[in-house]
């Protein structure tokens, strides 16, 4: 009954890991990739204000006007972005449909995309399901988990269409400087490949401020930049996101969206908009979360787990090369059963990662307290 290529795709490597956690009880989970937090009550109030006012109707196709406006005049405030909302914008359900919608959108059968690993786990299946060949370009440890330059030129010689990047990164918190991405711009704008920035975490980078990929110069006609609601403003549950692009990719993109999505819930736009119009909040989960990430990091590194500073987001990717394991999956089950801690296998993020495990510290402080010296007892008890 089923298509040979969905037959075909490899199942999540930790779905089955993640049955087990929720089967168990009192378990302190940092394998999740969401906030603790709630979203903010102005936000949660618009949206029962708009089910109490009878917004309960489809919007167009590329969302609320007025929310593009939103997201337009946001991005130019606060990164100097020009993107008209008539006609460069769409509004989606989530970054993750944005990511899919711009892959289909530009992806013939056998088109290569560069995949940046460790990396998000949808991406791979992404570029299968629209029929393209994931060429992956594997950071290393050694090198922070930063794009190699010399690597990725060798990369571009099979011709690729496009490349998913992603930054600050989930799972290991690398971000880019603007120099940085300078510089990997220069060797992407030489071989004419579209980029698909998903840039989901941009309000969560810690020690330098965060570039957008489009505000390179020349680099906005090239890109399709990814932004959302998620994390930054803690509204995974509302789905919605935004995709900026030029005109003729976002026409593209919105004629796939009106046949099978036709458009973003209309409670969860105007939420969005609310959650524009405000930063307090973000500021405020912005500290917590640094303070957790420097608590966190410091943890790791004294049990013996080397972990890089995270320069953004919200996750650890820690080494477990220390710990005799034979693979991270081991080592995460092995924890779970012992300690009841939860933390994800980097396996689950590209299959050079199985001496890793992804760390997230969106988690209470006095729970991440807890998981560490948890952590600690199971570490010193394998060493
Ligand atoms: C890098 C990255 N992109 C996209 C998503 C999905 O975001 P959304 O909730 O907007 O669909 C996630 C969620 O974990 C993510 O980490």
């Amino acid at each position: 009954m089923i298509s040979e290529k969905v037959k075909n795709m490899a199942p999540s490597g930790i779905r089955e890991f993640f049955d087990l956690v929720l089967e168990m009880k009192d378990v302190i989970s940092l394998g999740v990739g969401e906030p603790d937090f709630v979203a903010p009550w102005r936000i949660r109030e618009k949206a029962i204000t708009c089910l109490e006012d009878g917004f309960t109707s489809y919007t167009s196709n590329r969302g609320l006007l007025r929310l593009r406006m939103e997201v337009s005049s946001f991005l130019k405030k606060k990164y100097g972005l020009n993107y008209r909302p008539e006609s460069e914008i769409l509004i989606t359900v989530g970054v993750s449909q944005g990511l899919d919608l711009a892959v289909r959108a530009i992806v013939n059968p056998g088109d290569k995309i560069i995949i940046v690993r460790p990396c998000y786990v949808s991406y791979p299946a992404v570029v299968e399901l629209a029929g393209g060949k994931s060429l992956f370009l594997d950071t290393k440890a050694e090198e922070n988990f930063k794009i190699n330059l010399s690597r990725l030129s060798s990369l571009l010689k099979q011709k690729p269409k496009a490349i998913i990047l992603n930054y600050p990164c989930n799972p290991t918190g690398v971000s880019y400087t603007k120099r940085e991405l300078a510089e990997i711009w220069k060797v992407l704008s030489r071989a004419g490949v579209i980029v698909i920035s998903d840039e989901i975490y941009d309000q969560l980078s810690f020690d330098f401020p965060h570039t957008p990929f489009p505000a390179l110069p020349l680099a906005k006609g090239k890109t399709v930049y990814l932004g959302g609601f998620s994390k930054n403003y803690a509204m995974t549950g509302f789905r919605v996101g935004y995709a900026c692009a030029d005109k003729k990719i976002i026409e593209a993109m919105t004629k796939i969206h009106s046949y099978v999505m036709l458009c973003a819930p209309i409670i969860s736009q105007f939420a969005a908009v609310e959650a524009l119009s405000n930063s307090r909040d973000v500021n405020y989960m912005f500290r917590e979360y640094r303070r957790r990430r420097n608590f966190v990091v410091e943890g790791l590194n004294s049990l013996n787990l080397p972990t890089i500073v995270p320069q953004g987001a919200f996750y650890c990717f820690s080494s477990i090369a220390g710990a005799r394991f034979k693979s991270s999956l081991e080592f995460a089950k092995a924890l779970l059963f012992k300690e009841k801690v939860a933390v994800v296998p980097g396996s689950a993020f590209g299959d050079k990662y199985g001496k890793f495990v992804r760390i997230s510290f969106a988690q209470d402080i006095g729970l991440l307290k807890e998981a560490l010296s948890r952590i600690g007892r199971f570490v010193r008890s394998r060493l």
